[in-house]
């Protein structure tokens, strides 16, 4: 590929999937290590996204779910939802990919530094926030105490079990609370949704910040319970995921008001989302 091609950010990198595993029980999230082939090279920040393209079928806007401080291979965690991300479900290991970006802005890392932080996912909005997550204990000393709460529809539905049930307990002033929806006879843990199950936790707001992506219904009333809790609206970072074509700010696909999501999201403080207009 030519020196231009490789700076242009609409044209896709040619890539490689590495591994294909199933997070769900019934595989309906599957995730991709991805390496970029040749020079190419791809810097990120917690956050970012990027175009995936299946060759011949089409591309999906997918969350970075790997932490660039772990920079061996990307990963993506797919959730079969039709055309592409179904044709992504069909590959297998060594399949090529074309992958654009990174788009879209970052988690903010300025306003977290020094701060608990406090992490609310659901389902595959775990996903985003997982790249995040590895940062800050990649980094464990330039941030307070990290609080996870998760859940999902079901024990079958839960994603990223090694970190939520392995790695991120052990690690140093780090907790993880799972909860879901409907147990089963093995599941011994939390049955409930998650923003009643965050009010119940009752987590400090004192110098913390509250991190959040999942279904909308889940973040809708997640910031009712953060609002509760005493969290301000500019200490409350979620994240969109409105309809995305370019990535670039150019076909109009996904703007709210006068905001690009693509180029001014996909992450927002409540603060700012409360001065657009309630489209999204
Ligand atoms: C910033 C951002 C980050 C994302 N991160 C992830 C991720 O990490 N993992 C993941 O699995 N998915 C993620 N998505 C969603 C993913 O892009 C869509 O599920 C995917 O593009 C659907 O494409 P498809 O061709 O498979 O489905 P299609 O066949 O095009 O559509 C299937 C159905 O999904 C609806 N749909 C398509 N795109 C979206 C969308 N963006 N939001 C809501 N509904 C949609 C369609 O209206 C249709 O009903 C993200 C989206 C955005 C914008
Ligand atoms: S996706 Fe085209 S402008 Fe945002």
């Amino acid at each position: 590929m030519s020196e231009a091609a490789l700076n242009n950010p609409l044209i896709p990198l040619l890539a490689t999937v590495r591994a294909v595993y199933p997070e769900t029980e019934a595989a309906d999230v599957r995730s991709f290590h991805v390496t970029l082939d040749g020079r190419a090279t791809f810097w990120f920040l917690p956050g970012q996204c990027a175009m995936l393209s299946v060759l011949g079928v089409g591309e999906s806007m997918i969350s970075i779910t790997s932490s660039p401080t772990r920079p061996e291979f990307l990963q993506f965690s797919v959730k079969n939802a039709g055309r592409v991300t179904g044709a992504l479900h069909d590959l297998r290991e060594g399949a090529r990919i074309g992958v654009r970006g990174p788009y879209g802005n970052h988690f903010p890392l300025d306003l977290l530094a020094g701060k608990n932080i406090l992490f609310v996912g659901g389902g595959i909005g775990l996903a985003p926030l997982r790249s995040l997550v590895g940062y800050c204990l990649d980094h464990r000393d330039d941030y307070g105490r990290v609080d996870i709460v998760y859940g999902a529809r079901s024990p079958a539905d839960l994603c990223f079990k090694t970190d939520i049930f392995e790695r991120w307990p052990a690690a140093q002033d780090t907790s993880v609370h799972v909860t879901v929806d409907r147990g089963d006879d093995a599941w011994r843990g939390s049955v409930g949704f998650v923003p009643a199950f965050l009010e119940s936790l009752a987590p400090s707001s004192e110098n913390a910040v509250a991190v959040t992506c999942g279904p909308p219904v889940m973040i809708k009333f997640v910031l009712a319970a953060l609002a509760k809790l005493g969290f301000p609206d500019d200490r409350v970072v979620t994240t969109l995921e409105l309809k995305m074509q370019c990535g670039v700010g150019i076909c109009g696909r996904c703007n709210i008001g006068p905001k690009y999501v693509c180029l001014d999201g996909p992450v927002f403080t409540v603060a700012e989302l409360k001065k657009l207009p309630q489209e999204f």
